[in-house]
């Protein structure tokens, strides 16, 4: 912990996230570009942190900073600096979907604690603001998950070694590398497809995953595009959230089949991600799968982006 100069307003940016990368549940993320949230925080007189605006939520999320993601890691960073009695003025700008399963809340908690370090003059280093953010994961789901977090924060790829403490690496991210994101317009929050994965899993189905999840590494950091796909199956989550998703196994064969080198839920759902190794493929898939949901006149979002290498970052200050 170190003290710089501090700012009167601070804005940051921390994207969204594809947790778990199909093998990988709660293990691997990685963000991504354009889709994310913003956090004003600005010094106020009157002792505390207040949330004084959300925009991009449609009014769902609650402005307590005790009851909110990035209320409460901001509360848990100023803690941890001796400056609990500080005036912080919060706002809070969602530019991606609720329930998707894409990080929201993630996002929501990494942009306020990376405001509001700068803020107080960058006193944590981004590996110390992890805690923090976890922190606000753990009131949103109920779980101290730290993938999409990490991978909010650092960008890139990230492996979360452990969860509490969060002890997390960074990997290598191949350049070539697109990957296609499909939002069916429904919500799934991520407390409740949490509930209905199965507690026990069979050695063979374990053997299989983490052999998969281990040469899914190796292919991040040899560029080996064939091993990548022939890493992205989840022999243990998917087959059971996949269930709550529309279409999912008709989006899954259209996406391998226009090219994907794999493709499986973003996270707890309901979005999927498919990668691939262009952004014309990435468009083709995009629109392969589309047109499943189209057929089941489901309405849905869909996203084309590189892997987002740079994760959370300031915006503006004054
Ligand atoms: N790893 C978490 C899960 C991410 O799959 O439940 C939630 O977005």
């Amino acid at each position: 912990m170190k003290n710089e100069t501090s700012q009167k307003k601070v804005r940051a940016f921390a994207p969204a996230t594809v947790a778990n990368v199909g093998c990988g549940f709660d293990v691997l993320g990685f963000a991504i570009h354009e889709l994310g949230d913003f956090v004003t925080a600005s010094l106020s007189e009157k002792p505390g942190i207040r949330i004084i605006s959300i925009s991009g939520d449609d009014g769902r999320l609650p402005l307590e900073t005790e009851k909110n993601t990035a209320g409460l890691a901001a509360i848990a960073l100023l803690k941890e600096a001796g400056k609990s009695d500080l005036g912080v003025e919060l706002t809070i700008e969602k530019n991606m979907p609720l329930g998707s399963g894409l990080g929201s809340s993630a996002a929501s908690s990494v942009a306020s604690v990376v405001a509001v370090n700068h803020l107080i003059g960058s006193p944590f280093s981004k590996s110390e603001l992890l805690p923090f953010s976890v922190d606000g994961e753990l009131a949103a789901s109920g779980t101290a998950h730290a993938d999409n977090v990490a991978a909010a924060l650092f960008g890139g790829f990230i492996l979360v070694k452990t969860h509490l403490p969060p002890d997390v690496l960074s990997l290598q991210t191949p350049e070539k590398l697109h990957c296609t994101i499909i939002h069916p317009k429904i919500e799934i929050q991520t407390k409740n497809s949490r509930k209905i994965l199965k507690k026990q899993v069979s050695l063979e189905k374990a053997v299989t995953q983490w052999g998969n999840v281990g040469s899914l590494i190796v292919g991040l950091y040899t560029d080996d595009y064939d091993l990548i796909g022939r890493s992205l199956h989840d022999e243990i989550i998917e087959p059971v959230r996949s269930m709550l998703i529309p279409g999912f196994k008709e989006m899954k064969s259209a996406a391998l089949k226009a090219g994907a080198l794999g493709c499986s839920i973003s996270g707890s759902g309901p979005s999927l991600f498919a990668l691939s190794t262009s952004e014309i493929l990435a468009q083709k898939i995009g629109s392969s799968m589309g047109s499943v949901l189209d057929g089941i006149d489901l309405e849905y979002d869909l996203h084309v982006s590189k892997v987002n290498t740079e994760g959370a970052a300031v915006v503006g200050e004054l």
